[in-house]
């Protein structure tokens, strides 16, 4: 229910292992590429979580079966399309819907989109993916809140993106999968997400090189085939629990997760005096006694991840010393701040950074989630502060972290969800 909170009392020690559930942003593509195909495409590893839901909607609008089979397995058999429309009322939900578009137009060489606007970390445009779908033929025109795009047939063409922007890279890859000659992709993302897409899409018979580096080239071919595949561990998710561990001065073991995936925070919790044993498939992180601060700067992967600020900067409130956080990825994503203050933090925002001087002692106030990820950062300053926090608006959460209340208790955490 949108009135649900969590209720967190702080103070205890975080200890025991936590499996990783399947990566939300590696699903929600590939979900969306499964419609390139006429085949039955079989997922597997996909979190329940409210915006893998939005996205079945979305699909399911469009007149695609999809069923969820043994646990975290999705069937989807895009054989037949009734629709070529993403409706405002499931785009403003999730804005990650606007990657139907790509397979839209290669399927059915149209294609009409709510605009996603913006959110609490920013007005996240989409005018890269537009310039894509354009440089690949497409005419593409903007009015009255929805993007129409239409197309004869998709032709390869080269894009440069003036920002490696991931959602574009995605949608542009995909569309050029079925487009006729060669799509080049110049300064694109090289999130493992992408990679995953573009291995998904390999798996379907696309001609795809390049992945991981910031050029990829794309053959394109006349049909894809359907595939079974299975969806990576969440390395935010991951990366959510590392902080927990090092915040409660806890010892977890993350299971089923690759380390590489997640090296930057790693590089930063162990300058921040964390202990971390690392293996090929776990990460175990032992919290030290006290915080040492560390500076940090969002950056498009390799770099470290903006989708990790928010919980590092709960852990920066309780560092000994002064910590710099500069997110340049989005220019608004510091809504958290506001309420780690109310719970006692020291942050001064200036522009782009945020200057925090750590604290002793956090305590407990009623707050909000704002978004996603900062709602998980109020969690963990709430598994430290002093008293019980009340954290409202947790449907930001249940989009994001599957059984998340229940992976904290099971490890120690006094958490658990009130229905209003
Ligand atoms: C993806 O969003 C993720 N979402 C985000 O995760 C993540 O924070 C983000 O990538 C950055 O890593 C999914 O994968 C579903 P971008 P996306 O395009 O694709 C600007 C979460 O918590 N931009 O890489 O929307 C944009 O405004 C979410 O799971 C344009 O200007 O991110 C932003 O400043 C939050 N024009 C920057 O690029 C465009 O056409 C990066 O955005 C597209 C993006």
């Amino acid at each position: 229910m949108d009135s649900d909170k969590f209720i967190i009392t702080g103070g205890k020690r975080l200890e025991g292992s936590v499996e990783i559930s399947g990566a939300k942003n590696s699903a929600l593509s590939i979900m969306a590429a499964t419609l390139l195909t006429k085949d039955v495409c079989i997922l597997r590893n996909i979190p329940h979580l409210t915006d893998v839901d939005t996205m079945i909607a979305v699909i399911r609008k469009l007149g695609i079966k999809v069923e969820w089979k043994e646990d975290n397995t999705l069937y989807i058999d895009s054989d037949y399309f009734n629709n070529y429309e993403a409706p405002y009322e499931l785009v403003k939900k999730m804005r990650a819907s606007i990657l139907v578009m790509g397979p839209l137009l290669a399927r059915l060489n149209k294609a009409k989109i709510s605009l996603p606007g913006g959110c609490a970390i920013g007005a996240r445009p989409v005018d890269f993916h537009i310039k894509g779908f354009e440089t690949l033929g497409a005419q593409v025109e903007v009015e009255k809140g929805y993007i129409k795009a239409e197309v004869n047939k998709l032709r390869g063409g080269d894009i440069y993106l003036d920002f490696p922007s991931l959602g574009a890279t995605e949608n542009i890859m995909m569309a050029a999968s079925l487009a006729e000659g060669v799509t080049k992709i110049e300064n694109a993302a090289k999130d493992p997400e992408v990679v995953e897409l573009g291995n998904f899409l390999i798996k379907m018979g696309a001609k795809i090189e390049g992945l991981g580096t910031d050029l990829i080239k794309i053959n394109g071919v006349k049909k894809l085939n359907g595939v079974d595949y299975n969806i990576i561990p969440d390395r935010i998710e991951a990366g959510t629990y590392m902080i927990a561990a090092a915040i409660t001065s806890g010892d977890i073991l993350i299971e089923k997760i690759d380390p590489l995936l997640i090296k930057p925070l790693i590089v930063k919790l162990e300058e921040a005096g964390v202990k971390i044993k690392q293996e090929k498939d776990f990460i175990e992180v032992i919290g030290p006694n006290s915080i040492n601060a560390v500076d940090i700067k969002t950056l498009p992967y390799p770099g470290f991840p903006t989708d990790i600020q928010p919980q590092f900067m709960a852990l920066s409130c309780v560092a000994k010393g002064t910590s710099v956080i500069t997110e340049t990825v989005f220019e608004n994503r510091f809504a958290h701040t506001g309420d780690l203050i109310r719970m006692g933090a020291d942050i001064k925002v200036e522009g782009r950074s945020a200057i925090i001087k750590g604290v002793k002692k956090l305590s407990a106030a009623p707050v909000m989630a704002s978004d996603l990820r900062g709602g998980a950062a109020l969690i963990l300053a709430g598994l430290v502060a002093d008293g019980t926090t009340e954290l409202s608006r947790i449907y930001h959460l249940d989009r994001g972290y599957v059984n998340l209340e229940k992976k904290l208790t099971a490890l120690g955490a006094d958490i658990h969800r009130v229905e209003e």
